[in-house]
């Protein structure tokens, strides 16, 4: 076991785990931030995603050692109050289904506009292809994240 000085949503945590624990147990169990799911375990499915300094990483895969004193933000985190346009054009265009992937589905796509705020549908689909939907709301998804894209760039929907 090792102590760990995690940056999460801007606030820090000292935590103690062995150093190979993921990120993800970290992130739930002992920092108690459960938006963040567990899928598959092996960075295949993209329920676990969070952002690592701005960029989507799978946190069931990064060891808690690798990561210490770097920013990392939470589906909790993306705004105070629901307010980041990924998270109102989800509601807006009501992308979920079950809601079990959406967390790992929103924060992708979080980075993804963050680097480019205009994707084209192929650029979308590349993106977000590590992140599986088994209630196969992928064209929802497509949509909220134009919705999305449109009001960043323009202010408006
Ligand atoms: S739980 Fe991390 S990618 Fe599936
Ligand atoms: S909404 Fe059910 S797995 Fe994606």
């Amino acid at each position: 076991m090792a102590k760990y000085n995690l940056k999460i949503n801007n606030k820090s945590f000292t935590v103690e785990a062995d150093p190979q624990t993921p990120l993800l147990w970290v992130i739930r169990d002992e920092v108690g931030l459960t938006g963040t799911k567990y899928g598959c375990g092996i960075a295949q499915c993209g329920a676990c995603t969070v952002h690592l300094n701005g960029s989507a990483v799978r946190s069931c895969s990064l060891p808690v050692s690798a990561v210490a004193e770097q920013n990392i933000t939470t589906i909790e985190g993306l705004s105070n109050d629901n307010s980041h346009p990924v998270q109102k054009a989800w509601l807006e265009v009501q992308t979920p289904q079950c809601g079990y992937c959406q967390s790992g589905q929103i924060m992708s796509a979080a980075a993804l506009l963050k680097n480019n705020p205009k994707p084209t549908d192929e650029q979308i689909d590349e993106a977000m292809a590590g992140n599986i939907c088994r209630c196969g709301t992928y064209h929802r998804i497509r949509k909220a994240i134009h919705v999305a894209s449109n009001e960043m760039t323009n202010g408006s929907k």
